[in-house]
């Protein structure tokens, strides 16, 4: 299961309705990763997402991870600090958000919204403020902390986001980052908060139970571009090969999101996650896009060894099941994404509870026979 946003945490602590969500999604030997969580108090940009820095987090997170670990399931954390995804009200004091530089996102010169959890309306990002050198060090350590916090809440790992142009992929992309220190400049450079974080979680939990997050190419997500993606990756891949990660999860360069509907669908490209499969010598996982066909004909293939599903784990409590004997998937309805209650939360059907499901249960078990 991708990691999927829900905005359902109230004061970014996970709730009994949250552990009933995933334990829905568990099953045996499946890993399931968390909804991206956030390491400190400045990194939040969304209302009601999860924490993992707090007390109250890791204790509302080990119901969370009981649930999952009661069906045999193996659940991931999913370390985020936003960046520039931001803005004042949601940062302590109302300060600006931070970032590699001081660069706003925009689109074509337009500056991209945000939802105010105060105003309750549609805002301008803000030019967020540029770290400090002498910061850097602090925010390597939330992360430290995380992770020390995600273990002691029970889960089996965690996956560090690099991905979507949150603050570490604001360091990746020379599209964002302009600074002129050591985090800056050289692709050398610029990879360096990421591996740093990645050092620093590896030595926290052992590197077996660590993975990582990133999006190579730039899709509509946040404007982060990058003018070399392939040296970029292909260099992160390398210096990866030194830990020993769990896997390196890769978004699908063909995944495009609609700037005006906001749904993900697949684009022709020539763009391909190929080389970095080549040179990473551990697990891959894609996602992006996957239907039950191209996901067996993506792992059968060996472009990748796993694929993650995210929308459809949204709409389909039992995907696992369905991907097993080929049934149709649940449609998702975009509305209750990031809706509070547990309407397109809990209540979408399983197999098991519809009529014409459990005549496609008999039909299958009758032919595996
Ligand atoms: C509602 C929603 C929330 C998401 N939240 C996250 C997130 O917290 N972290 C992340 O890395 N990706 C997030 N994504 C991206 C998904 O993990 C996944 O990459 C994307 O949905 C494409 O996969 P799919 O075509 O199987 O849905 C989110 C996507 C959706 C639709």
């Amino acid at each position: 299961m991708a990691p999927l946003t829900r905005c359902r945490a109230p004061g970014a602590v996970p709730t009994p309705m949250m552990a009933e969500y995933y334990k829905q999604r568990a099953t045996p030997g499946g890993l399931i990763i968390s909804e991206a969580t956030v390491v400190s108090p400045t990194g939040f940009g969304y209302p009601n997402t999860p924490g993992i820095f707090e007390p109250a987090h890791v204790d509302g997170w080990r119901q969370v991870t009981e649930a999952v670990h009661s069906q045999g399931g193996i659940m991931f954390s999913q370390l985020w600090h936003v960046g520039r995804v931001s803005h004042p009200h949601f940062q302590p004091g109302e300060a600006l958000p931070i970032s590699s530089s001081a660069v706003p996102i925009s689109f074509d010169g337009q500056p991209g919204k945000v939802f105010s959890p105060k105003t309750m309306q549609m805002e301008d990002y803000p030019t967020p403020r540029a770290l400090g050198k002498e910061e850097i060090p602090g925010i390597i350590a939330d992360f430290r902390k995380a992770a020390r916090n995600a273990k002691a809440a029970g889960f089996d790992g965690v996956e560090v986001h690099g991905a979507n142009g949150y603050l570490i992929d604001q360091f990746l992309k020379d599209g964002i980052n302009q600074r002129t220190d050591e985090y800056g400049g050289s692709i050398e450079n610029r990879a360096r908060l990421c591996l740093q974080i990645v050092e620093a979680v590896c030595e926290e939990l052992g590197a077996e139970k660590v993975g990582l997050r990133l999006s190579p190419f730039g899709t509509a997500i946040h404007a982060a571009e990058d003018s070399h993606p392939y040296a970029l990756n292909v260099y992160l891949a390398e210096e990866l090969n030194k830990f020993g990660l769990a896997y390196l999860h890769l978004i699908e360069p063909r995944q495009v999101i609609d700037p005006v509907t906001k749904e993900y669908s697949v684009a022709d490209t020539p763009l391909t996650l190929r080389p970095f499969r080549e040179v990473f010598n551990g697990a891959v996982i894609s996602a992006g896009g996957f239907t039950t066909e191209t996901a067996a004909a993506a792992v059968g293939s060996g472009a990748c060894d796993a694929v993650a599903f995210g929308r459809s784990f949204i709409s389909t409590p039992d995907l696992v099941q369905r991907l097993r004997i080929g049934a149709a998937w649940n449609k998702w309805d975009r509305n209750t994404f990031y809706s509070p209650g547990p309407e397109g939360y809990l209540d979408y059907p399983t197999l098991e509870e519809t009529e014409e499901g459990r005549a496609l249960l008999a039909a299958a078990a009758g032919a595996a026979a």
